[in-house]
């Protein structure tokens, strides 16, 4: 086990996947080399898809010259929750986990924004796919920008439908779940869109690839519900937390047709590694006049002022990684 403690230069990569910026990485607790951060070739995880994993941002403050994540122990609890269904053998200890990840920040004493990621993964060695465990946890915090390269986002309804709970449930942040986002944005950047949202088999607003999906329509601000085949994304929770309390507007959590879609003021999309982020049409259906509407740019300012602890200060949501002063 390493233990040095090394300032590292926080490069802004955007989405890519270029060269680490990062010395360390955590495997089952313990700091190891980039490099060395590895899976064998027939782990049961790489054969079968068998994992489950979370992945959300902390924020620097040049102003509290401080790195705040972002509801990290929520987070966990859902990594948790993810392994109690698909029954995957890891670790359930919350704060465990917590410490370990801000551990692992600390240790590469990074001061910018950042992707966090823990991936739990079913690492038996040739296995099969009801393999429970072994499991191998390895936890990443990584420079990272803007998930979208635009503002304002041209959404294609995708054909393929949301995956279900009688399927691959949602609400598992499973790797295996992610090819059917992947089909659904392949499709759509192929008809020159830049996301996509899909439709449950019944045919509602479910979510797109990596956000949930807010609208403003006839005054109300709504969402699908949990039971619409969504990750119950902690954005989404933050958001309608935000506009309950701090706007004094509800929340409508209800099924949402496409063509309520077509018909709103305003529709945007939400995630940790998304944020929140305006949709200016929706299958060329122009959203209020394409730019963010009134109530969009509400949330997406104090969304921004939530994540470094400057709104819904009483929720405990942005937590100081660095000793504070
Ligand atoms: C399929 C899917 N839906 C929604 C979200 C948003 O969830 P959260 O706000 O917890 O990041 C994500 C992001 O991880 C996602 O992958």
């Amino acid at each position: 086990m390493t233990n040095l403690q090394e300032s590292t230069t926080v490069k802004d990569r955007g989405n890519t996947t270029a060269e680490p910026s990062v010395r360390y990485l955590l495997r089952d607790g313990e700091l190891v080399e980039y490099a060395d951060a590895r899976l064998h070739v027939l782990s049961t995880s790489l054969k079968y898809g068998v994992g489950v994993f979370e992945g959300f941002r902390a924020y620097w403050s040049e102003d509290d010259g401080q790195l705040y994540a972002f509801r990290v122990g929520d987070h966990m609890r859902r990594l948790v929750d993810s392994m109690r269904v698909v029954e995957i053998d890891g670790p359930r200890d919350i704060d465990v986990l917590s410490e370990q990840l801000l551990g692992l920040v600390r240790a590469n004493n990074l001061r910018g924004n950042l992707h966090m990621r823990v991936q739990v993964f079913v690492d038996s060695s040739d296995g099969k796919p009801e393999d429970t465990g072994p499991v191998s946890v390895f936890m990443a915090a990584i420079p990272m920008g803007n998930y979208f390269g635009a503002t304002g986002l041209h959404v294609q309804i995708s054909s393929w439908a949301r995956l279900s709970d009688r399927s691959m449930p949602p609400r598992v942040k499973s790797i295996a779940n992610y090819q059917n986002g992947r089909l659904a944005v392949l499709e759509a950047r192929r008809n020159g869109y830049d996301a996509a949202l899909l439709l449950t088999e019944a045919g509602h607003v479910a979510e797109g690839a990596g956000y949930n999906v807010f609208m403003l329509r006839q005054g109300r601000l709504c969402t699908p519900p949990a039971t619409d085949s969504i990750l119950e994304g902690i954005t989404r929770d933050s958001v309608i937390h935000l506009a309950r309390t701090v706007l004094g507007i509800d929340v409508d959590i209800r099924p949402i047709d496409r063509t309520e879609l077509y018909s709103a003021d305003e529709v945007f999309v939400c995630g940790s590694a998304a944020e929140v982020n305006h949709v200016a049409s929706v299958d060329r259906a122009p959203i209020g006049d394409g730019g963010a509407g009134e109530i969009t740019r509400q949330l997406q300012y104090l969304y921004q002022q939530a994540v470094i602890g400057r709104a819904a200060q009483d929720q405990q949501w942005a937590l100081p990684i660095y000793p504070t002063a």
